[in-house]
């Protein structure tokens, strides 16, 4: 056996391992993308890019008639705090925490949305009568726990704004 061969070899393979390890935004970064899959979002940055920017938040109108939601829950709201939605339609909602573990729940449904800091929760949701549902959180996540409420304000189908493209719906809670 050939020790010194044997040490080059090693030292070589030690050589290229360094190389790659400095190149984290080239190689470690995609590589935690695609484990973590699409539905990872950076909580720290989320008032600052991506799909849960504050004028992204609401009700988008989708192209097949469906609609799209997108909040925040924080301690101690959600944001929207108010969501309008059209009843007898598909409601795709999609909701991520900004810091501790919540649940968004609404009353008078079997709807519960558990959501998590870097994981967008998503949920299929369909009211079939116009109505008020109240929401609260039901995960224990601090003080302010039992002050965390939203509605959901669901409207007959002819009576929801049509929406143009980048505009949301929204409502004031009365
Ligand atoms: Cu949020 Cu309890």
């Amino acid at each position: 056996m050939n020790w010194r061969k044997i040490r080059i070899f090693v030292f070589t393979l030690l050589a290229l391992c360094l190389i790659p390890a400095t190149r984290y935004y080239q190689i470690d970064e995609p590589l935690l993308k695609l484990l973590r899959g699409s539905n990872h979002v950076d909580p720290l940055s989320l008032h600052l890019s991506g799909e849960f920017v504050e004028n992204n938040l609401g009700t988008e109108q989708d192209a097949d008639g469906s609609v799209t939601v997108r909040m925040i829950a924080q301690q101690y709201l959600f944001v929207p705090h108010c969501i309008l939605v059209p009843a007898g339609v598909p409601v795709h909602l999609k909701i991520t925490s900004a810091d501790a573990v919540h649940s968004l729940t609404l009353n008078g449904t079997n709807y519960a949305v558990k959501t998590l800091p870097g994981t967008i929760s998503l949920a299929e949701l369909q009211f079939p009568h116009a109505g008020d549902y109240k929401t609260v959180c039901r995960e224990f996540c601090g003080a302010g726990h039992y002050a965390m409420r939203s509605e959901f304000k669901v409207v007959p189908r002819d009576q929801f704004p049509a929406l143009r493209a980048g505009e949301r719906g929204a409502c004031v809670l009365q």
